[in-house]
């Protein structure tokens, strides 16, 4: 996720960007930059990599290496600046393409967190009135936005830009013309403030500022925060003055970094709601986006805008998806380990909702096999970092049999999407912990949305399912909020079982393929055996090893194969297995059967991978945690799996 700093006070402000920038280093990032209120306007400087490089280009040009003392560089002196660590999202790393972005004619810099959805359109508009843009951010738009806006208020210009962004943000602004104040404004993406003594800082997350302050303000969503050297004075969306509550911050520089949560792996798992919203979100077009509508706006003005917006469609244009795709004779899923598990789900979604044929490979199997390869298939390669190289040689593999590709990835500019025909984005941030979690159900997402629009070209799905469709996809970020509140339920669990000899979870269809991912999530962090099997498997083998030592996971959401499961569980009960169903919230048909039931809300049978994966990761979790492991590195396992 990207990074934001700024300050202004009486010290330098370089020195303190810089810093700001490094304690942030921890959420993962590819280019940095800052921008300062020199002497004679802004100065910005941006470098594609590590912080280690845009420094160096700063000491270099302004300063002996390694000092910061800035003292013959008096461009570059300033008292009020802002900074940002870019995770990319719209145009591959690169100088250009970093943070801050400015307007047309330099008096305007912005740092910017999350995604502007309707980016393209204030493009198009603003080009129309003159801008040329330099970059392929999100982000330019909205510099360009509030200067033409800019009629000698900074804090009036950004309220009328904001209230015409859709997405996220998180900003941090200055203006040449207004030298003694930083205006920060958020939705969906996190700032805080913090207050020192003649000086004031802005973050978005909490390491930042400890060396300076532990007082601090959180930004609401739409809260405006202009900042100056000796005080702050917050607004709400429609300019007028508020009052907030400070916070003292408690936490240990460490336990900053990771949000407070006492693991990545626990942090990430939290972010999935927000991941979730985030890659589907930009993938819908038309009807009533419900967050939206729920933010602000009069109820008059939201049902016109919800009547003239029409249906709610699945848009996939901005990845250059069109009816050719659809045409497909038959669809292969190659990737490797979760991504392979989001594969098989995606085998089941596509049968389910597209009806055509797919094939689904484990990339290094697949390299190394014979395979039948066809001018009229469609690859969809998955991979969180884009850089796995058995994935990689699947993929060139496929290309060079004629197949057309499509990547699924969390990293632009990774190797993947840069080879990949087409590339859809799962927006879920930087995944630090090595076990993946928001990863894998971004792909879920990405999946989905891809196989129903197959569906919907293909004439499978109808107006009216796709509508239910999507009403479940959207209602997919909730629901997951709800699970995770329940956390201490498996928590509790997970002590009483984190010394099992082994652990089996089993399941039909959809469950079988997400009980592969929970057995994986558990073997990765908590070093205990388990396995994963089709619930239908159980007599052909896997019942031999079924006795008072084991615990069975039964999955059970496949509404018509409840007897089937039922059945299943009877049989390890018999053998003395402690067993946990994971089903339906609004079905009581296993607790008479399980030891213990965990509970997921209703949505469409082939959606459930999404949300019951999430109990799964949590006891993963929690038992690695009692055994005394750091789930965030786990033994002989590495994030990228770069060599074979
Ligand atoms: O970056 P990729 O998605 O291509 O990585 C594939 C696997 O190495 C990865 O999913 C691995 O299985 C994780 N440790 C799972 O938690």
């Amino acid at each position: 996720m990207c990074g934001i700093v700024g300050y202004i006070g009486d010290k330098e402000a370089v020195p303190i960007l810089l810093k700001g920038l490094k304690k942030l280093e921890y959420r993962g990032y590819d280019s940095a930059g800052i921008a300062v209120q020199g002497k004679t306007g802004l100065v910005v400087r941006k470098a594609k990599g590590l912080i280690k490089n845009l420094e160096e280009k700063i000491n270099a040009e302004f300063a002996g290496p390694g000092t910061h003392e800035f003292k013959d560089a008096e461009g570059i002196r300033g008292f009020a600046g802002i900074g940002h660590t870019r995770w990319a999202t719209h145009g591959e790393p690169s100088d250009v393409n970093s943070h801050p972005q400015t307007d047309v004619s330099g008096k305007i810099a912005v740092v910017h967190n999350g995604i502007i959805e309707n980016h393209g359109k204030l493009k198009e508009w603003l080009t129309t009135r003159g801008v040329t843009f330099q970059s392929e951010t999100d982000t330019e738009a909205v510099a360009n936005l509030i200067s033409y806006h800019y009629k000698g208020d900074l804090l009036q210009a950004v309220l009328e830009t904001v209230g015409r962004l859709e997405g996220s943000w998180g900003l941090g602004i200055v203006c040449t013309n207004e030298p003694d104040r930083i205006i920060a404004v958020r939705k969906e993406s996190p700032l805080v403030v913090g207050i020192g003594k003649g000086e004031n800082l802005i973050a978005s997350d909490v390491p930042a500022l400890l060396e300076y302050t532990r007082e601090v303000y959180y930004l609401e969503d739409r809260e405006i925060a202009v900042l100056h050297k000796d005080h702050v004075d917050f607004y709400n969306d429609e300019g007028q003055a508020i009052q907030k509550e400070k916070t003292h911050i408690e936490w240990d520089a460490a336990s900053a970094e990771k949000g407070g949560y006492e693991h990545f792996m626990l942090k990430e798992i939290h972010e999935q709601p927000k991941a979730l919203t985030d890659t589907l979100r930009p993938r819908l077009s038309g009807g009533a986006d419900t967050k939206g509508a729920a933010s602000g706006g009069s109820a008059d003005a939201k049902g016109a805008a919800l009547s003239a917006a029409g249906a709610r469609k699945i848009n996939l244009d901005e990845i250059g998806f069109d009816a050719s795709w659809a045409q497909a004779n038959r669809v292969v899923i190659t990737a490797c380990g979760t991504a392979w598990h989001a594969g098989v789900i995606g085998k089941y979604a596509f049968e389910h909702f597209a009806r055509i044929p797919v094939d689904v490979d484990v990339a290094s199997e697949f390299r190394y096999r014979d395979p039948i390869l066809n001018p009229k298939d469609i690859f969809i390669i998955i991979s969180q970092s884009g850089e796995t190289a058995d994935t990689l040689a699947a993929m060139r593999m496929a290309k060079k049999g004629g197949a057309r590709i499509i990547a699924i990835t969390n990293v632009v500019g990774s190797t993947l999407a840069r080879e990949a025909d087409l590339v859809m984005y799962t927006w879920a941030g930087p995944e630090i912990a090595v076990a993946s979690t928001k990863a894998f159900t971004t792909q879920l997402m990405c999946i989905n949305l891809i196989a129903l629009q197959f569906g919907v070209l293909r004439g499978v799905i109808s107006p009216a399912q796709l509508k239910e469709y999507i009403g479940a996809l959207e209602a997919l970020p909730a629901q997951a909020e709800k699970i995770l509140k329940g956390k201490e339920n498996i928590q509790r669990f997970a002590s009483q079982q984190f010394n099992k000899g082994k652990v089996f979870f089993m399941g039909r269809l959809f469950d079988y393929a997400a009980s592969l991912e929970s057995a994986l999530k558990l073997k990765e962090i908590s070093y205990t055996h388990s396995e994963a099997f089709a619930a239908g498997e159980l007599k052909h083998g896997p019942i031999a090893l079924v006795d008072t030592s084991t615990l069975v996971v039964a999955l059970c959401t496949q509404s018509a194969l409840f007897d089937k499961m039922e059945s299943s569980i009877t049989q390890v009960k018999a053998r003395g297995a402690a067993v946990a169903a994971i089903t339906y919230e609004d079905s009581d048909r296993f607790d008479r059967l399980a030891d213990e039931v965990f509970r997921i809300p209703r949505t469409d049978d082939g959606l459930t991978p999404i949300l019951s994966v999430i109990p799964a990761q949590l006891f993963a979790y929690y038992c690695a945690v009692q055994r005394g492991l750091d789930p965030d590195k786990p033994r002989n396992l590495a994030k990228s799996v770069t060599v074979e």
